[in-house]
């Protein structure tokens, strides 16, 4: 088991009067998909934008390599090393790949930018990835396909040198050859050695890429597992019931005791 790049203790989250995550353990190992299940509603946004410092945490600890560290907005996370790629994707369509990719972190002086550099650059890291649907690095993203703009927010991550990329439903809008880019990038990554968390309302997605399967349920962690060790019906149990077997919450009539 790899080491944990990534780990949650103790968060909690409220939005007003409403409680949606209550003491959240999570943890990120690199070089391993970790699926993030959970029913609409049950919080995995919420985590997922805690962690990458959207949204103020009532209370927990962020470790990041061992050592505690406060991520008190997108900066904070992302000069960890924390990127989100979410699903209403955070790209701008008037401009075009390079651009997209080097938004904010431009290349060369204040009058002249490093376009050439920064285009190498793009399509290297395309390349790294095995991306070949993408014709020019100077396509307009407002004319690509869903799955090619997921594919430019992905790579974007990749070419900042992410250490941890959260992934929120990005299969969700996808059709079957789309879904099938996106899932190969998500193990490339982790075979890259990046700590990658796929939420995914997709279970047969999440059976073949994740390394483990975390399950919240009504904004509690109720089971994280080796995928290896439990089935599609457990998943689906622990989604909808919070519990399966031995997995999961105790039984009513035993947490009593
Ligand atoms: N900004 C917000 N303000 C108030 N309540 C919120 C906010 N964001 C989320 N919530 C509430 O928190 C709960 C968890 O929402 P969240 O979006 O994290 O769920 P989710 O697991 O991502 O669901 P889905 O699978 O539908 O995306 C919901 O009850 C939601 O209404
Ligand atoms: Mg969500």
């Amino acid at each position: 088991m790899s080491e944990p790049i990534l780990e949650v203790t103790g968060l909690n989250k409220s939005f007003g009067p409403v409680h949606v995550l209550h003491d959240v353990d999570f943890t990120v190992r690199a070089g391993e998909v970790t699926a993030l299940v959970g029913d609409n509603g049950a919080g995995k946004s919420t985590l997922v934008k805690c962690v990458a410092g959207i949204h103020p945490m009532d209370s927990g600890i962020v470790r990041f390599n061992g050592d505690p560290v406060s991520v008190h907005g997108p900066r904070d996370a992302a000069k960890l090393g924390i990127e989100v790629v979410y699903q209403d994707l955070a790209l701008a369509d008037n401009l075009d790949i390079v651009q997209n990719m080097f938004l904010g972190r431009e290349r060369g002086g204040a009058w002249l930018l490093d376009e050439a550099s920064m285009e190498q650059a793009a399509r290297d890291t395309l390349a790294s990835l095995s991306v070949r649907t993408v014709k020019s690095v100077r396509t307009p993203v407002s004319s690509l396909s869903g799955g090619q703009r997921q594919t430019v927010a992905i790579a974007k991550a990749v070419l900042w040198e992410s250490k941890v990329v959260l992934l929120d439903e990005p299969t969700a809008a996808l059709g079957v050859a789309q879904t099938r880019q996106v899932l190969d990038l998500v193990r490339r990554l982790a075979e890259q050695g990046l700590g990658v968390v796929l939420i995914s309302h997709n279970m047969a997605d999440v059976f073949e890429v994740a390394d483990r399967i975390a399950t919240l349920y009504l904004g509690r962690m109720v089971a994280e597992v080796p995928t290896r060790e439990v089935t599609h019906g457990q998943v689906v149990e622990l989604i909808t019931a919070g519990r399966s077997g031995d997995l999961g919450l105790a039984r009513p009539e035993t947490a009593t005791v």
